[in-house]
């Protein structure tokens, strides 16, 4: 970590909002590891299955009944089953979180769920033995941590810039604990042979690039090359072959309602 980025992260911790700063959401996981907002989320940390990553999960230890307020039935364009349990919608069964369709403020397992970790491990040995170099930058973010990042980024490049590449809080991924930022978060990640070979084997370790060039409108956010989902491998493989997003598998959208 270079000295603007301590800079950085110090400055919000102190201050929650600091502008200029370049490598942001690498230094949110800096603030993230060090707010007292994220050892309450920690402290009331969801316990994740450690089952397939389609199936619903994240029931709380102490939670004893769930609410379910889509009626059964309702299924998305495609036919597939949607429904939201406790503010979280499923479709399929898979976890869905983008600018349609959002996660409760105090929603989050703390960290990247254990599944997930251990698929990346196994993604980052396997890259290794191809002389390649992946590492997580960014991996759980919370409700708190995504909200003074993207109201610093709105205040920076105002709020349309800012909805093509930053989430509003409640609609990143990066609070579900299902997804992470690998090595540089730039475009410069996309000319590596890192990238070119995530492009080619994410999906063998259960991962896709959640936001593919040239799906701008369709997923609501510009080209990450940077940012993988975990599916598991059997859904990732079928989404990497359709040659669809997530949006386009199910058939639902990603747009805010205001
Ligand atoms: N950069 C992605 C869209 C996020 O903020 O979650
Ligand atoms: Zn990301």
């Amino acid at each position: 970590m270079n000295k603007k980025m301590i800079a950085c992260a110090l400055g919000l911790i102190v201050a929650a909002s600091v502008a200029g700063c370049g490598q942001e959401e690498q230094t949110a996981q800096v603030v993230q590891n060090t707010t007292q907002e994220q050892q309450a989320v920690a402290a009331n940390a969801t316990v994740a299955s450690s089952t397939a990553a389609n199936v619903l999960q994240n029931t709380t230890q102490t939670e004893t009944q769930t609410q379910v307020t889509t009626q059964a039935g309702n299924v998305t364009s495609k036919g597939y089953k949607i429904e939201e349990i406790d503010g979280i919608t499923y479709v399929d069964g898979v976890l869905i979180v983008n600018k349609t369709y959002s996660l409760p403020a105090g929603y989050g397992p703390g960290k990247i769920l254990d599944e997930v970790q251990a698929a990346f491990n196994q993604m980052q040995q396997a890259a290794a033995r191809e002389g390649l170099n992946i590492y997580i930058s960014s991996g759980f973010r919370s409700y708190n941590t995504q909200n003074a990042l993207y109201n610093r980024y709105v205040s920076q490049d105002g709020q349309a810039k800012a909805d093509t590449y930053s989430a509003r809080p409640g609609h990143s991924e990066h609070q579900s604990g299902w997804c992470f930022d690998l090595n540089t978060i730039d475009d410069s990640f996309s000319l590596t042979p890192e990238s070119a070979w995530l492009e080619k084997h994410a999906q063998e370790y259960g991962f896709i690039i959640r936001y593919p060039k040239g799906k701008e409108a369709i997923t609501g956010y510009q080209y990450e090359s940077w940012h993988l989902r975990y599916l598991g491998v059997d859904l990732a493989t079928k989404i990497y072959q359709s040659g669809l997003t997530m949006e386009e598998y199910y058939g639902i959208t990603s747009q805010y309602a205001d």
